[in-house]
Parts: C-alpha cells; sequence; structure tokens
C-alpha cells in the first residue's frame, strides 16, 4: 500500500507533533493529542470507477437561488419524519445518538424494513443472523432491506457501489475503520475520518447516510465533538430503561426545527409510534386519589400532558427526606420553600417524595404548579378534583406566574376531556369559545381556596 501520511495534531490548541504525547508541549493540555491523516494515498472518490470531475460552485444572488420544494424521502415513520423536519433530505449525514440498549438499532432497522426503497444496514456490532432475528420480531417479510456486516469503510463503499441503495444505516460509527489510519476501530481519528469519508460519499452520491453514535458516561456522543459539526442532523434517543417510553429529539438539525420530537413505545414487536402521547401517559383511574396532579407541559413544540404524583408523609428521621423522579431535586426544595413561607405549610418536618409517572423527565417550569397541588393534595389526603389540570410556574413570593405557548396547552387539555384549567391572571390567552373553564390564579392561596 502506497505511504499515507499522518502526524499528531493537538485538539486543543491545533499544535503539530511528530509524535504522540501525553501533554500537549505548546498549551500543556492533556490527553488532546490525536493522530490524522494528512495525506492519503490519492484523492480518490468513493466510487473508485467514477472518474467525474466536480465542478466549481459560482456564487448566484439570492433572487436567482431557485427555493423549489425539496424532495425528502418519506421513512414511513411519522415520528421519525417530525423529527427530520419532513423526511429525509438526499444527501444528508444523520447522527443517531442513545444509551446502550435503548432501542436505536431497533428503530433503525425498523425504519429499514418499512420503506419502500433500497436500504443497506450495515452492522458492525451484530452478525447477520442476529439481526435477522430481530426483524422478524418487527417486520418479517421485507424485500427492499440488505443486511451487510462489515466495519471496513472502503469495504462498505464497494458494496455500495454494488448494490446502488436510496439510504444507508451504519449501526455503529465507532465500529468502523479505515485503512487510512492505523488506530483501533472506536478511536478518535478513526470515527473521525470515517466520518469524513462518509460525508464525502453522502453528498457526491445524494444517498442519505444514517450513524448511529454511541454516548459516553456524561451523557455525549463518543468520539469528538467535532463529529457533531461534520453532520448535518444530531439524533438523541433516551428514555428510561426501565420504561417503555422512548423520546427521539433533535439536538441539531440543519434541515428543520430541532423543537420536534418524536414519541415510541417500546413493544415485543419493535417501536410503536405514539401519536397522541398524553393519552398514554395519563393514568386511567376510576376512583380519586390524593397525591395526583396533572400538568399541561410543552415539549419542544407538542403539547403534553403528564401525571404528576406526590407523597407527603411525616419525616421519620431529623431531617426530612426530599426525593424527585424526573423533575429537578433543587426546584421541588424551591416550591416547598415558596409553600412554607408564603403559604403557611409546616413541611419542615415532613418527607416529600415527588414522580412524574411514565419514566419521562420535564424541565418545564410551566408545571410547577402541578407539582404544589399533588403536593398539597397529599398533604392534605384530599383528591383533586377530576378533570382539574395545571399550566403556570410558581415564583419565589409565591406568585402564580404566565408560561410560554397557554393557548397549544389549553387546547390540548380541552381535546382530551379536561373541565378546567389553572393558568396565571397575566397569561395572555388568545383563545375564544373553549369549552373548558380556565381558572385564572395570582397568588398560591387563590390555587388552595379553590381546590380544598
Ligand atoms: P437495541 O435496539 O439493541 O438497543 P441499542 O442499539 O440502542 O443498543 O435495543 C435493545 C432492547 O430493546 C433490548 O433490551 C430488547 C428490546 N426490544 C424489545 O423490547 N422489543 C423488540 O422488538 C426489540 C427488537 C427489542
Ligand atoms: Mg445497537
Amino acid at each position: 500500500m502506497a505511504k499515507i501520511k499522518t502526524a499528531f495534531f493537538c485538539q486543543n490548541c491545533g499544535a503539530q507533533h511528530a509524535k504522540w504525547a501525553g501533554q500537549c508541549s505548546s498549551c500543556k493540555q492533556w490527553n488532546t493529542i490525536v493522530e490524522e491523516v494528512v495525506q492519503k494515498e490519492e484523492k480518490k472518490s468513493w466510487k473508485s470507477n467514477s472518474n467525474s470531475v466536480k465542478k466549481a460552485s459560482t456564487p448566484l444572488r439570492v433572487s436567482e437561488i431557485t427555493n423549489e420544494k425539496e424532495i425528502r424521502l418519506d421513512t414511513q415513520d411519522q415520528e421519525f419524519n417530525r423529527v427530520l423536519g419532513g423526511g429525509l433530505v438526499p444527501g444528508s449525514l444523520i447522527l443517531l445518538g442513545g444509551e446502550p440498549g435503548i432501542g436505536k438499532s431497533t428503530l433503525l432497522l425498523q425504519i429499514a424494513l418499512k420503506l419502500a426503497y433500497k436500504t443497506l444496514y450495515v452492522s458492525g456490532e451484530e452478525s447477520q443472523k442476529q439481526v435477522k432475528m430481530r426483524a422478524d420480531r418487527i417486520h418479517p417479510n421485507s424485500e427492499n432491506c440488505f443486511i451487510l456486516t462489515e466495519t471496513k469503510t472502503q469495504n462498505i463503499f464497494q458494496q455500495i457501489a454494488a448494490l446502488e441503495p436510496d439510504l444507508v444505516v451504519i449501526d455503529s460509527i465507532q465500529t468502523l475503520h479505515t485503512d487510512y489510519i492505523e488506530s483501533a476501530a472506536g478511536s478518535i481519528s478513526q470515527i473521525r475520518e470515517s466520518t469524513a469519508e462518509l460525508i464525502k460519499f453522502a453528498k457526491e452520491s445524494s444517498i442519505p447516510v444514517i450513524l448511529v453514535g454511541h454516548i459516553t458516561k456524561d451523557g455525549s456522543i463518543a468520539g469528538p465533538k467535532i463529529l457533531e459539526h461534520m453532520v448535518d442532523t444530531v439524533l438523541q434517543f433516551e428514555g428510561d430503561r426501565n420504561y417503555v417510553y422512548r423520546i427521539l429529539r433533535s439536538l441539531k438539525n440543519r434541515f428543520g426545527s430541532t423543537a420536534e420530537l418524536g414519541i415510541y413505545e417500546m413493544q415485543g414487536s419493535g417501536l410503536r409510534e405514539v401519536n397522541n402521547p398524553s393519552e398514554v401517559l395519563i393514568s386511567k383511574n376510576e376512583e380519586d386519589l390524593s397525591g395526583t396532579a396533572i400538568a399541561a407541559t410543552v415539549e419542544g413544540m407538542r403539547p403534553l400532558l403528564i401525571e404528576i404524583q406526590a407523597l407527603v408523609s411525616t419525616a421519620v428521621y431529623g431531617t426530612p427526606q426530599r426525593s424527585a423522579t424526573g423533575f429537578n431535586a433543587k426546584r421541588l426544595n424551591m416550591l416547598l420553600a415558596v409553600l412554607e413561607k408564603r403559604a403557611g405549610f409546616k413541611l419542615a418536618a415532613k418527607d416529600v417524595f415527588l414522580n412524574i409517572t411514565g419514566g419521562i423527565s420535564v424541565d418545564d417550569p410551566a408545571i410547577d404548579l402541578a407539582v404544589l397541588a399533588a403536593i398539597l393534595s397529599s398533604n392534605a389526603d384530599i383528591p383533586i378534583e377530576k378533570g382539574t389540570c395545571f399550566a403556570a410556574e410558581v415564583g419565589l413570593a409565591g406568585e402564580i406566574r404566565p408560561v410560554q405557548r397557554v393557548d397549544q396547552r389549553i387546547l390540548e387539555a380541552e381535546k382530551l376531556g379536561f373541565t378546567q384549567i389553572y393558568v396565571s391572571k397575566s397569561n395572555k390567552i388568545g383563545l375564544k369559545n373553549t369549552s373548558i373553564q380556565i381558572q385564572l390564579v395570582s397568588k398560591i392561596e387563590d390555587v388552595v381556596s379553590s381546590l380544598f
């Protein structure tokens, strides 16, 4: 093989070194030096037989650029399409990150199986038989999905040139390795170089590529941060593995909004799209239970009704316990202090446990009021009237503060048959003729006196 020149660069200051070292001698940072390709054997296209010379592009006036609607590939999965901003853009590179076992492979295989186009699913982690076993659970007969177990990029490109698929899925980027670099698969320089080759391929062929990326302990996608800059779209698949719900978010999207999100339910036969999330997140208890309140929240662009449960009990030890699942514990402490100071509830000697059902976690401040209502309801052991929900933030002075997109929240609550919603008096409500009763409140005391 022809000689390939590599060199070592510091990721922090960019200094070049002749050999690897633990510390960069110019900026004194540790563990920042990585190997990179400086010169490849030749500038080959991904298609070794293509000899097309790419034309340099010329500047155009903005008015001259046509804005015909882009063609997008329909993935047959409404949630996935929504998160992408309306389907796959030809030639785009999408990175899907998520913790191990969350369902990344399942999601992508499912999409590959349902797609009406020819797809190549490259697995570097599982054998063809293993993928087949999974495929049988999801969608047994698909004629358009091809499985390849391969980790060398050059071989993958050969197979792509022979098969000519409409979509390529790579599971995962950490297993790929290219001949140009000697370091082990999964190392930063391998990941970076393999991704660069895939980007070149996607842009030249207009075939979209979806990459699976692993997540490190601190929650970022393993490999250099630069990977996220290189790709067009970064998606994150998340959820609690002990629960069935999974959320697909977009962290970056060159072709759409990052505010969209998709919700799935993991079943025995793959992931089911959840088109109406509020219905599944609220339990359908016939009896009234104390300590439960419904909050109208907005996740991304989607209104969502969630159930909040609180348990207030007498503290056994000197220091009361406060614990929150799916909600910020510091915020819970703050809300308890507000209740104590502004509304006179003696919660200092009480243990308070808070849980958002369904295993989802929410950081929308608009659920504050529902959290307080759940705590008060458990404390008094009086259930909150059926058909009631809340959408307001609570301030340090005990005031009920307005929230964003209140109309959307009210409409969602109305759609699901709620009869009253508590919102802040200072919220501007544009809706008219709603069948749901809108309770305008300005202080915690108003809420307490009207609820209990
Ligand atoms: P997987 O897609 O392998 O996760 P990742 O690629 O993100 O590591 O998901 C594995 C989990 O999904 C595993 O615990 C089994 C579960 N699962 C189902 O519950 N139903 C199914 O139909 C499939 C295929 C997997
Ligand atoms: Mg996997």
